[in-house]
């Protein structure tokens, strides 16, 4: 791509940014849609957040992706918040204003995204939610903004569980989320649930790692959903399928997040032949 005056640029800041797959995404979509836009991974140290935001902001730049450990951070940065970010407590882009940065949160509508092209509903059913750090709690909210029937949230600290759940139900004004302990999910009833496996537990190297290993547990599971996508197939997604269930990787939300980012800040719609053609590039990138 030639690069001259007119080129714009976009970036990820976090710490550390060394093995993000987001310029493969953004740089993929601008060369295929004959943008003038470079996206650039720039290394935040900690404690230089908000100088930054300051600077990219003098620097004219369109956007940013946030990541680990900004997310939350961010949001005493911007000039303008979206509400859903807001209610999420979690901002993973910056989309230039006049005087400063909005913020969204992309990984949730990533996901839902995600879920629709791969033919995964979230309204009427009955999801079991395993995590509450930063990713899965974004996904107790889309599963009750979507109008899951019951989310079961199971962490290993019940506290996280309970404040997450205690948010969500609070927005949603209903009791959509029930929290639990990872070790009780034996109390589950009885059914056929969508799983959704938002720990960092199985992530590479540790592949052969799973947050519950027991049978009787993946005999409830008709789908599953792993928020990591690094290994391809982790072991939470074996066991699912040894049990007679479908189940995909977190890499169509890592894509998705990113498409919506760069919708974002080019006033674009990318089309699913273009989505397609990024997918298959952070396919051959992580394999
Ligand atoms: P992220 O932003 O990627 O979600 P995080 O906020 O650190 O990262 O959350 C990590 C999640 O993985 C948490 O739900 C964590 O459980 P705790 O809240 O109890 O810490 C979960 N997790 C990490 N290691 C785990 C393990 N060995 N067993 C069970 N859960 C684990």
């Amino acid at each position: 791509m030639e690069i001259n005056g007119r080129t714009r640029t976009c970036g990820l800041i976090g710490n550390p940014v060394e093995h993000t797959l987001s310029p493969l995404i953004h740089n993929t979509l601008a060369e295929r849609l004959g943008q003038q836009l470079v996206y650039v991974p720039f290394h935040v140290e900690p404690g230089r957040l908000a100088e930054a935001v300051k600077g990219a902001e003098a620097l004219n730049i369109l956007g940013l992706n946030v990541t680990v450990p900004y997310k939350s951070e961010v949001i005493a940065c911007l000039t303008e918040i979206d509400d859903l970010a807001k209610n999420i407590g979690a901002v993973n882009t910056l989309v230039r204003t006049t005087g400063g940065y909005r913020g969204y949160n992309t990984d949730m509508e990533g996901l839902y995204r995600a879920m629709l092209s791969e033919g995964i509903k979230i309204a009427g059913e009955q999801i079991i939610l395993l995590g509450a750090g930063g990713a899965a709690r974004a996904v107790a909210w889309l599963c009750a903004a979507k109008g899951a029937e019951r989310v079961y949230l199971l962490n290993r600290t019940l506290d996280r569980a309970q404040t997450v759940a205690a948010e969500v139900n609070a927005s949603a004004c209903r009791e959509a989320v029930m929290p639990m302990k990872l070790a009780d999910y034996t109390a589950i009833p009885e059914g056929k649930y969508l799983a959704i496996q938002g720990t960092s537990v199985g992530l590479s190297p540790n592949n052969e790692d799973v947050v519950i290993a027991d049978d009787a547990f993946y005999e409830k599971v008709h789908t599953g959903f792993d928020l990591i996508y690094n290994p391809w197939e982790t072991k939470f997604m074996r066991l699912v399928k040894a049990h007679g269930g479908r189940a995909y990787n977190g890499l169509m939300m890592l894509l998705y997040q990113g498409i919506i980012a760069y919708e974002l800040w080019n006033d674009v719609e990318v089309s699913e032949s273009k989505a397609r053609i990024v997918y298959e590039k952070l396919k051959d990138a992580i394999s």
